[in-house]
């Protein structure tokens, strides 16, 4: 099958060019690429050589979306099949400084806004136009890289202008199974003296898309081992990465923040530290909770672990255990009791037998302690113990 068959076999795309007509669009970047390896894509991005205004309204006309204008030059669409297309005019960039973000202008063609950007394999273009559908644009010679499993950067000094490609680089080269040609090898050399000067929320977001990746362990092993974590860290070996990765199973974006805490400094420093990233306060809270169990004995009986948690999160518990794996039976075993360890019986009905607000807490935390411990599991024998506890009261 031809490009442009292969285009045309995506509905979504043959309907954009009709309504497009002679306009001079491009579907570029993650699409075309991954349409050479036989996936396809649900982002779609689109280069346009205009003001991206004059394509609204047709793009509006392929069906009900949900639209925003974001900064000049870029629009979003969302449609409700979970198709996203992302318009953007192409622009051409400078960087005033290393790991700032660029600033950018229109640029002439197509060729201009592809050699700006990050990898060859990544430099791609296809044509949306009706004359030239699924004309491959190619100047940096990406699909040969593709072909060789070959990441390269498109000129020397890209990993300085934008340290957040060697983050890039790594999650394309462990999911395509990729290497990188000798220049892009060198500039790791860059990204690791200039990454300190990225801002923590941009590093944040490499790490949030390093997540979702299936190889995410070896993602940040990586990571690590090429300097990009750039401020005082403890190295977290391959196999506690492994064990986390396991542990948390299903691959969501959030988990960043877990795998960030295997990499917390050993020093005393490590609570400043935490508190004065800029986290969203559920997320301190864990790499707060997972600095205090750290530092810990733990208990190893279910009861007593558990009146030391208080409200700590529980995925603090897993990182613990993907470090301590000594400690990860105990630790898995106590979550899942713990799961099924809340009382059943009313605190209604504790007021109505006459106990007062202090005492019923009390006698709750009691249960959920016993019911840890695997002492009590139905609600009948929590009203026992609650007899026990009334028939000692009464000295009988
Ligand atoms: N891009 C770039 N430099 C960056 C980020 C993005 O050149 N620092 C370009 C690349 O051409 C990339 C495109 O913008 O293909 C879209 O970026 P993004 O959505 O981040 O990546 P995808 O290629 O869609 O890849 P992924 O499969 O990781 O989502």
């Amino acid at each position: 099958m031809n490009l442009a068959d292969r285009l045309k076999s995506d509905p979504f795309l043959k309907r954009l060019s009709e309504l497009l007509g002679e306009e001079e669009v491009y579907v570029v970047g993650g699409y075309p690429r991954d349409l050479f390896l036989g996936k396809r894509s649900p982002d779609i991005d689109i280069v346009v050589l205009e003001d991206i205004k004059k394509f609204i309204e047709p793009i509006k006309k392929l069906g009900p979306v949900e639209f925003r204008l974001s900064e000049f030059m870029t629009a979003k669409f969302a449609f409700p099949d979970g198709r996203i297309l992302d318009v953007v005019r192409a622009r051409r960039e400078r960087y005033p400084r290393p790991a700032v973000l660029p600033e950018v202008e229109p640029a002439e063609s197509i060729e201009e806004d592809l050699w700006r950007r990050d990898f060859s394999i990544n430099a791609m273009a296809i044509s949306l136009r009706k004359s030239n559908f699924g004309e491959l644009i190619d100047p940096a010679s990406g699909l040969e890289d593709l072909r060789r499993g070959t990441i390269r950067v498109l000129k020397e000094g890209s990993f300085r202008d934008d340290p957040t490609r060697a983050y890039r680089a790594i999650r394309y080269s462990l999911r395509f199974d990729f290497s990188y040609d000798p220049l892009t090898e060198r500039e790791f050399d860059l990204a690791r003296k200039y990454a300190g000067l990225l801002t923590f929320p941009r590093i944040e977001n490499e790490l949030r898309r390093g997540s979702t990746e299936e190889r995410r362990a070896e993602f940040f092993h990586e990571v690590e081992a090429r300097g990009l974590f750039p401020w005082e860290h403890r190295k977290a070996s391959i196999e506690e990465l492994r064990r986390l990765d396991k542990l948390l199973g299903e691959r969501k974006e959030g988990d960043w923040v877990l795998f960030f805490a295997l990499y917390l400094p050993e020093s005393a420093g490590a609570r400043e530290f935490v508190q004065n990233l800029p986290l969203e306060r559920s997320e301190k809270k864990v790499l707060m909770d997972f600095l205090e169990l750290r530092e810990e004995k733990i208990e190893t009986d279910p009861g007593e672990f558990h009146l030391k948690q208080g409200k700590r999160a529980e995925e603090a518990l897993l990182v613990l255990a993907a470090c301590r794996p000594g400690l990860r039976d105990f630790l898995l075993d106590y979550l899942r009791r713990k799961r099924n360890a809340s009382p059943r019986i009313r605190p209604a009905e504790l007021m109505e037998m006459g106990f007062s607000g202090r005492e019923i807490g009390e006698i709750l935390k009691k249960i959920e302690v016993l019911r840890l411990r695997g002492e009590i599991h139905t609600e009948e024998e929590e009203r026992a113990f609650i007899r026990s506890l009334l028939n000692r009261e009464s000295g009988s």
